[in-house]
């Protein structure tokens, strides 16, 4: 028994911020800024917590399957900074929805979505829950330097969920790491015991852009290869692919090297950027409510990010739109 994803929600900040008001600040254009990414504008929490977007998504999705919180038997929150270190977003979630299932965390920096399906499918696989909530929030504004120019264009925040049903429409689901904090990382904060010897670091994020790019293209490259494969059927009969949101450039790069035509590639990165594992959740949902879903559609979802970390999986749609 694996599961069948019944529901989808995404909610993002009012606030939009354009590349022209990033010029302001750095120094940068909304052509560059187009022309290296595919980023026009990207949403920024002001006065909204990550708890709030997280929220309004899982409502979404919840009402979207038709399942009451009460329902639920898991609750995995992917995300790389909630506000809190203890309680876990899921927790806070778990309360302000009136569920009342067991609730972890899990980071897996922008693989954060896939690692949470995976962990789900572990439950549903042992017959341990019959319903789950997976959501995906990040607040990237919170841990980008908003002086350098080679990173605060590229992200943004947002959150996507999705509830899972027993059933057996996830045809295939990998994902891998290969530690390495030199590239890309954010350094948590250091603390202040008076027996340390250790100086913090800033807590924002940094990253070797052309060496991230090179492991990106790579990684999604056979990462959508291998799950096709495994999961028993042709590149030609996957009907979307969702890839992260990480660059135009990648995905381009990536999907010229397979077998699954441009026009398959499901991309909303102008309006969002990064939103780390939030991307793939906030792309599904879009497109779900546009109803470019059928029954029995495959889609391809591929993700990689920070840790270095990949997932992707396999699924066969199962709503009617
Ligand atoms: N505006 C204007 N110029 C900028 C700029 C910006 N926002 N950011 C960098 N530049 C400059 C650089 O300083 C450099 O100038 P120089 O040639 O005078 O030294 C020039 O643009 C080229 O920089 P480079 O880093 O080679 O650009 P790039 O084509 O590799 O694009 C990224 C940079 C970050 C867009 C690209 O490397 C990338 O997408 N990497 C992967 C990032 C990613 O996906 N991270 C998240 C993974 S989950």
């Amino acid at each position: 028994m694996s599961f069948s994803l019944i529901g989808t929600g995404s909610a993002y900040p009012a606030r939009r911020v354009t590349n022209d008001e990033l010029a302001r600040l750095v120094d940068t254009s909304d052509e560059w800024i187009r022309a290296r990414t595919g980023v026009y504008e990207r949403r920024v929490l002001t006065d909204e917590s990550l708890e709030d977007i997280a929220c309004a998504a899982a409502l979404r999705a919840l009402e979207d399957a038709g399942v009451a919180p009460r329902e639920l038997d898991l609750i995995v929150c992917a995300t790389i900074r909630n506000d809190y270190i203890t309680p876990s977003l899921a927790c806070l979630l778990q309360k302000r929805l009136g569920a009342g299932c067991m609730s972890m965390d899990i980071n897996a920096a922008c693989s954060g979505f896939l690692y949470a399906l995976d962990v789900a499918d572990g439950y549903f696989a042992r017959g341990r829950i019959k319903k789950a909530l997976v959501v995906a929030a990040e607040a990237m504004s919170k841990m980008v330097d908003w002086t350098d120019r080679a990173t605060c264009v590229l992200f943004g925040d947002g959150a996507g969920a999705a509830v899972l049903s027993e059933g057996n429409d996830l045809l295939s689901l990998r994902v891998t790491a290969s530690g390495n904090a030199e590239h890309l990382g954010i350094p948590n904060i250091e603390g202040e015991c008076p027996f340390s010897l250790r100086a913090g670091k800033p807590q924002h994020v940094y990253m070797n852009g052309q060496e991230v790019y090179k492991f990106a293209v790579n990684a999604l490259c056979r990462e959508l290869e291998a799950i096709i494969d495994a999961a028993g059927v042709r590149q030609e009969d996957i009907a979307f692919v969702l890839p992260h949101q990480a660059n135009t450039r990648i995905i381009d790069a990536a999907a010229g090297k397979l077998r699954i035509g441009a026009e398959k590639y499901l991309s909303n990165i102008e309006r969002f950027g990064n939103t780390s594992a939030a991307s793939i959740p906030i792309l599904m949902d879009e497109c779900r409510r546009k109803n470019m879903f059928h029954p029995g559609d495959l889609l391809a979802l591929s993700a990689f990010g920070g840790g270095f970390t990949t997932g992707a999986c396999v699924l066969r749609w199962c709503k009617q739109s």
